[in-house]
């Protein structure tokens, strides 16, 4: 396989939570995100969330205006939010389950049950000039769905991989992991883009990082937190320091795209 570079798409989603819990504008996710751009994110993610807990209606139109890297617009599958990606046409829309009592997003989409929906909901989006990517969990059947539905992209959900690196469950890890490249092997054998994210950090980035199919790794929450210790700036040089490194060891290419 030719070297591939893998591209750092930063969420800021918990800039919107911090700012949300005294109400008011500070701090403000669009310069959150110029910011990470400044350090080396090539792209921008933010889920819109039905209960608008982070991210708001008007953060999404201020973005896809204000950034000068690709907005990645994370969306449940819904009428409502289906209206606002087409009114405005971010980059790419990745589509996620949503349930309201959710912390966060806890699993992969549904896309074998949910296809039938799915299905016409890409084709609008990609009709609208908007690449998709669904947000599944690394397993044959939900890759063989998404390239019945028509999907660009997969992301991969890593939560479980990071979820067993926390208890130290290294025979877990290990086969989380094989799990995780067995399914970014298949999706890009059948033409599928390769993402993947949720609860990536500095300990766990780099066994992701490694996997030659992988093109984009998208993080959030890790990132929001470490900036408190060593400042956005120097989380996200970091995490793109660690993320090359691992490339450049498993002999696949590095640096941003
Ligand atoms: N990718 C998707 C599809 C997500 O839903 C999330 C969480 O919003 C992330 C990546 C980032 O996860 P984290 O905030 O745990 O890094």
């Amino acid at each position: 396989m030719t070297a591939r570079k893998l591209r750092l798409g930063v969420n800021i989603d918990h800039a919107a939570t911090v700012r949300n819990a005294r109400g008011g504008h500070h701090p403000d996710p669009v310069r959150t995100a110029q910011l990470a751009i400044a350090a080396g994110a090539d792209g921008i993610t933010a889920h819109l969330r039905e209960d608008r807990r982070h991210i708001r209606d008007d953060d999404i139109r201020r973005l896809k205006r204000e950034l000068t890297r690709p907005l990645n617009f994370e969306m449940a599958a819904t009428r409502e939010m289906e209206a606002i990606a087409l009114e405005v046409v971010p980059h790419a829309c990745c589509l996620v389950p949503e349930k309201r009592e959710e912390r966060t997003t806890e699993g992969g989409l549904d896309v074998v049950r949910g296809a039938q929906d799915l299905t016409g909901l890409t084709r609008r989006l990609k009709g609208a000039g908007i690449r998709v990517s669904l947000f599944i969990e690394p397993d044959p059947a939900a890759i063989d769905a998404s390239v019945r539905i028509g999907a660009d992209i997969v992301e991969l959900h890593t939560g479980r991989y990071c979820e067993l690196a926390l208890e130290n469950d290294h025979a877990g890890v290990a086969r989380e992991v094989a799990r995780i490249a067995a399914a970014a092997s298949l999706a890009h054998q059948k033409g599928l883009e390769v993402h993947a994210g949720h609860g990536l950090t500095f300990a766990t980035v780099s066994a992701v990082a490694r996997m030659p199919e992988m093109v984009e790794l998208n993080i959030g929450h890790f990132l929001i937190g470490e900036a408190i210790f060593s400042g956005l700036d120097g989380a996200v040089r970091e995490m793109r320091r660690l993320m090359d490194e691992a490339r450049s060891d498993a002999g696949v290419g590095g640096g941003s795209a």
